[in-house]
């Protein structure tokens, strides 16, 4: 089979961030986009089996990919500009009729909109924090109402992020609030480095997971729960999995041991986890793969804080990239995950390989 890889590679240093416009980008900009490594891995994986081209998802993406013509396309790409920029590869596919891995336009707009997912989940009867959006900067505090659960309002602490972000970027230490003032400033903060709306949400105290799913359907499985071990993180800083955790106090020379997988949990947290987990992949029709992150109340009951539809997949184990620590502990090294989320988009198109 010929298989296109489409990825959006990540620019090394801020130096290369360009004139004009571009120069205003905030300093973590391309964090979510794959860098060189990841890239040749995954062609390195799918080579075994096939054919593979591989296609920037650059302005002329489009022409590549009806040129090249690819059997299937294995998307990794997290696209240009804009909230719906992880839609702009699937669409291109959709209407040139190429069959890719994992979700679709619409389901990948929805998750990378936090708000939209969690209004989505609500109305679904599925556990997420009390939430507000803020897009004005003159808000006053009594403007902070849910939109779910009866309109009551949001206690402190709270935190803030930006609407259409992943990989951390815009979750620093400080955006967990504990008064008004906080509040205000990182709202603020929010709005003018991302440009875009904040997202206020009830801080869950409780343990921490991220769960990577893969297949479909019937085949639907959570591979071994992530925790996340904040007893690693330097003392005294707030116990959330931020941009200093993700980017600065993390590097493959000095790993934080901050991942056990599997989790020590017990089978009735393993099933809420995997019931909650399966559910709101389905509500929001994510296609082959995902990886869920999963918060605990005071109670210990789950809640959903966000869904990756293409989650990141750092090949190198020091990176301590979750989706492919969670393959290692079900035993599945970088080259069977790889061929594993193809097999199940090849499933789902009823394509033979
Ligand atoms: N409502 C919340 N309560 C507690 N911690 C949270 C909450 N929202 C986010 N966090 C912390 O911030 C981290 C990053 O938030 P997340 O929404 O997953 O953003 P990203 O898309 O950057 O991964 C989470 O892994 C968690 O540690
Ligand atoms: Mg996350």
């Amino acid at each position: 089979m010929k298989v296109g890889v489409t990825y959006n590679i990540k620019k090394q240093g801020s130096g290369v961030r360009g004139q004009g416009s571009e120069k205003a980008l905030p300093s973590d900009f391309f964090a979510e986009w794959d860098d060189e490594d990841t890239i040749e891995a995954v062609r390195v994986a799918l080579a075994k089996r096939h054919d593979v081209v591989l296609i920037e998802a650059d302005e002329v993406a489009y022409e590549k990919l009806k040129a090249s013509k690819p059997d299937i396309v294995f998307n990794i790409a997290e696209g240009l500009w804009g909230q719906s920029r992880e839609s702009q590869i699937p669409a291109m596919l959709d209407m040139l009729r190429i069959p890719y891995t994992g979700s679709g336009p619409l389901a990948l707009a929805i998750c990378l909109d936090k708000a939209r997912a969690k209004e989505l989940l609500s109305y679904h009867g599925i556990s997420t924090p009390l939430f507000s959006v803020i897009s004005d900067l003159g808000f006053r505090i009594s403007d902070l109402k849910s939109i779910i659960a009866n309109r009551k309002s949001l206690p402190f602490p709270l935190i803030v992020k930006p609407l259409y972000e992943g990989s951390s970027k815009g979750i620093r230490n400080n955006s967990v609030v504990n008064g008004e003032d906080e509040l205000k400033e990182r709202v603020a903060w929010v709005i003018a480095e991302y440009r875009q709306p904040a997202l206020i949400e009830e801080f869950l105290e409780g343990r921490e997971f991220t769960v990577a799913m893969i297949g479909n359907s019937e085949d639907l499985k959570m591979l071994p729960v992530v925790e996340i071990n904040y007893s690693s993180l330097p003392a005294g800083v707030n116990p959330i999995y931020s941009y200093e955790a993700k980017w600065i106090w993390d590097t493959p020379d000095n790993p934080l041991e901050i991942f056990q997988c599997p989790a020590d949990i017990g089978s009735k947290l393993k099933k809420d986890i995997g019931d909650i987990c399966s559910n709101a992949f389905r509500i929001l029709d994510i296609k082959d793969w995902c990886r869920i992150d999963i918060r605990l109340d005071s109670k210990e009951r789950p809640y959903i804080l966000e869904l990756n539809p293409l989650p990141g997949i750092l090949p190198d184990p020091k990176s301590n990239s979750c989706f492919p620590k969670a393959a290692r502990a079900a035993g599945m090294d970088y080259h069977k995950l790889i061929n594993a989320v193809l097999d199940a988009a090849c499933k789902r198109y009823g394509i033979k390989t």
